[in-house]
C-alpha cells in the first residue's frame, strides 16, 4: 500500500480547503487499513479516516498525522439488502437501489460523499434518515486491530448521531449493510416533496429525480463552489419550546424528524427571516444566498475565515434566541 508524505488535503475535500497531511494512505482493502493503522502507531501519529471529504473542514496548517482515505469498493446484493464497501459513492448506491426497484434510500438522493461517511453521519434529508435502513457495519477497531460488526442497536442513531461520532478515530468502517424493501413505500411527508406530489402516489424513480431537482435548486454546485452542505445541525427543541419560539416568529415552520421526538427548528429560516443573513460574507466565506445554513468558500479560501463566520453565526444565534448550535461539519 502506498503512503505519501506532505499531500495537500484541499483537493480531497468539497470545501477545497486544508493544508497538507503529513502522511496520506489510500486503503483499498481491509489489509491496507490494517497496515496504514500499524504505520501510524509505529510513527506515533494520530489518524483521521477520510471518505469523500464532503463533510470536513481541514485546518489551513493541514493535519500532522496520517489521513487514511478509505476506498474499499464492492456492492453485493442479498435479496433486498445491499452490502456495500465503505468507499463506494453514496449517491451511486442510491441510483442502483432505485434501478433495482428497492425502496428506502431514495429520499437520500444527491448527497455527496462515500457510504462510510454517510454511515458515520447518519445522513438525513427529506424526512428520511440512513438509520432507517442501516443493518450493520463491519469495522476495523483501531484499539485492538480487530474487525468487528456494529449492529443496528449499537449504531445508536439520532439526528446526525451515531456511535461513530462518539468514538472519533476509533473505528474505520469497511462495509455496511442496508435493508431495503421491494414493497412500494413512498415517504413524501417532507414539505418540498408533499407539494410536488400533492395527492399522487409517486413511482420510485420520480422521487429520486424530484429530490435531485430540489437539491440542485437549493444547494451550491460542489463542482463550482467550495462547501460541505449544511454547516450546522438544526437545533432540536422539546415541542413546547419550539412552539413558543414559533409564536414569536409567525411563519416559521417546524419539522418532525424520523430519528427524534424533539422538533427540528429550521436554522436556515431563523438566519434568513429573523436575522437577514442570507449571503452574509466574512472574508473568503459566506452564507449561501439560497440556503444560509450552508457555508460557501471562495476558491483559495481559508479554514480560518470559515471558522470565523461559523463562530459569528453561533454567537448570533446564542444571543438572539438563547440556542446553542453545533457544527455538523467535522472541523479538524
Ligand atoms: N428556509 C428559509 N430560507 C432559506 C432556506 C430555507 O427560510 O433561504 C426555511 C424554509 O422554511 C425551509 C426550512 O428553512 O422550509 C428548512 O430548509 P430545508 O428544507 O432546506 O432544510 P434544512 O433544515 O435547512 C436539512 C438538512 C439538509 C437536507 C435538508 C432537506 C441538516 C443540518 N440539514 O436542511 O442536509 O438536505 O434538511 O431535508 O439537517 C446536510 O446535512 O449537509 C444537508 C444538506
Amino acid at each position: 500500500m502506498d503512503i505519501r508524505e506532505n499531500v495537500s488535503l484541499a483537493p480531497l475535500t468539497t470545501f477545497k480547503i486544508g493544508g497538507p497531511a503529513r502522511y496520506l494512505a489510500l486503503a483499498r482493502t481491509v489489509e491496507d487499513v490494517r497496515k496504514a493503522l500499524a504505520f501510524a502507531k509505529e510513527k506515533e501519529r494520530k489518524i483521521f479516516i477520510l471518505g469523500g471529504g464532503s463533510n470536513v473542514l481541514f485546518d489551513d496548517a493541514g493535519f500532522d498525522g496520517l489521513v487514511v482515505q478509505v476506498a474499499i469498493e464492492g456492492v453485493e446484493r442479498d435479496r433486498t439488502a445491499f452490502i456495500v464497501g465503505a468507499g463506494e459513492n453514496w449517491d451511486a448506491l442510491v441510483g442502483q437501489a432505485v434501478e433495482s426497484k428497492l425502496w428506502g434510500i431514495e429520499n437520500l438522493s444527491g448527497i455527496p460523499g462515500t457510504v462510510g461517511g454517510a454511515v458515520v453521519q447518519n445522513i438525513g434529508a427529506y424526512g428520511a434518515a440512513l438509520s432507517q435502513t442501516f443493518q450493520w457495519a463491519e469495522v476495523f477497531d483501531t484499539t485492538d486491530a480487530r474487525v468487528k460488526r456494529i449492529s443496528k442497536e449499537e449504531y445508536a442513531s439520532g439526528y446526525r448521531e451515531s456511535i461513530f461520532k462518539h468514538h472519533e478515530g476509533r473505528y474505520a468502517i469497511l462495509r455496511a449493510a442496508f435493508a431495503l424493501s421491494d414493497a412500494p413505500s413512498p415517504n413524501i411527508s417532507y414539505k418540498d416533496l408533499a407539494q410536488r406530489f400533492a395527492g399522487r402516489e409517486p413511482a420510485l424513480p420520480a422521487i429520486r429525480s424530484a429530490v435531485l431537482k430540489i437539491r440542485a435548486a437549493k444547494f451550491p454546485d460542489i463542482s463550482k463552489e467550495g462547501t460541505a452542505g449544511s454547516f450546522f445541525k438544526n437545533p432540536l427543541l422539546p415541542r413546547e419550546d419550539a412552539l413558543k419560539l414559533q409564536a414569536h416568529h409567525p411563519g416559521m415552520p417546524l419539522f418532525d424528524l424520523p430519528e427524534s421526538k424533539e422538533v427540528k427548528v429550521p436554522l436556515a429560516w431563523l438566519l434568513d427571516h429573523a436575522l437577514n443573513l442570507r449571503g452574509y460574507r466574512m472574508g473568503t466565506a459566506r452564507l449561501f444566498e439560497r440556503q444560509p445554513l450552508v457555508i460557501v468558500a471562495d476558491r483559495g479560501a481559508t479554514a480560518e475565515d470559515v471558522r470565523t463566520l461559523a463562530e459569528f453565526v453561533q454567537e448570533k444565534i446564542r444571543r438572539s434566541f438563547k440556542i446553542e448550535i453545533e457544527p455538523e461539519v467535522r472541523i479538524v
